[in-house]
């Protein structure tokens, strides 16, 4: 699959709403800052998994930062829209004790989940993972994230519970994602980033 990790692309959301996908640049502390700042105290404890008010400028730091092939982040933004900061973003962080592996997280704004954007957002992450080597995604979830286990599951990833939350583990081999209407929406995504 021919896919630019550097690119951009031109995308039609659910709504019909124009929007870029790119990675994240040093240009965009103020976004992230603000995009974390409008989220939901219930989003950002099921991301964080503790409750702040701003988010610590050392982790912001890190998202900007040239990864050197070990980390990334994508986000959608709305073209033609200055106040909405970002629909949502995507990022992996390679593990360096398992470089075969990489952890995912997501944040997709509120008022723009359950719309199709964590899928683009996984399957952008899944092209660009799978060009550096990258074979499966991680993902430690807590244990009331019903959206992220049912997501993952119906994706058919492997999933095991430790306290309280669960190690998810989905590869990155289109032949292993299950069938039904879940699986159906990232291989369509796949299909049209990855050609
Ligand atoms: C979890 C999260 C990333 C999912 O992103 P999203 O954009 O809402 O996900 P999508 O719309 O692509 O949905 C993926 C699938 O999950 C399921 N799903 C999503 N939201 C759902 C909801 N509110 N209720 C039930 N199922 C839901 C659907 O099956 C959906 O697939 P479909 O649209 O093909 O039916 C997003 O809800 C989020 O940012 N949550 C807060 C932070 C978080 O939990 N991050 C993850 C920690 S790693």
């Amino acid at each position: 699959m021919a896919f630019d990790p550097t690119g951009s692309q031109s995308l039609i959301l659910r709504h019909g709403l124009p929007a870029i996908l790119r990675p994240l640049t040093a240009d965009d502390r103020e976004r992230v800052r603000e995009a974390f700042h409008r989220l939901s105290p219930e989003s950002a404890y099921l991301r964080f998994w503790t409750r702040f008010r701003e988010l610590n400028p050392r982790f912001i730091k890190q998202l900007l930062s040239p990864g050197d092939n070990t980390h990334t982040t994508w986000v959608i933004i709305l073209k033609e829209n200055e106040d909405i900061p970002g629909v949502g973003g995507g990022s992996f962080w390679r593990l360096h004790d398992q470089p075969l592996n990489a952890e995912v997280s997501f944040t997709i704004a509120d008022e723009f989940q359950n719309q199709g954007n964590g899928t683009i957002l996984l399957a952008t992450l899944w092209l660009h993972a799978s060009s550096l080597g990258i074979t499966h995604f991680i993902a430690h979830v807590l244990d009331e994230n019903f959206v992220m286990r049912a997501w993952w599951d119906a994706l058919g990833a492997s999933a095991s519970r430790h306290d309280r939350e669960w190690l998810l583990s989905l590869p990155l081999d289109p032949s292993l994602l299950s069938s039904g209407p879940v699986a159906n929406s990232l291989r369509r995504w796949l299909n049209q980033l990855g050609s």
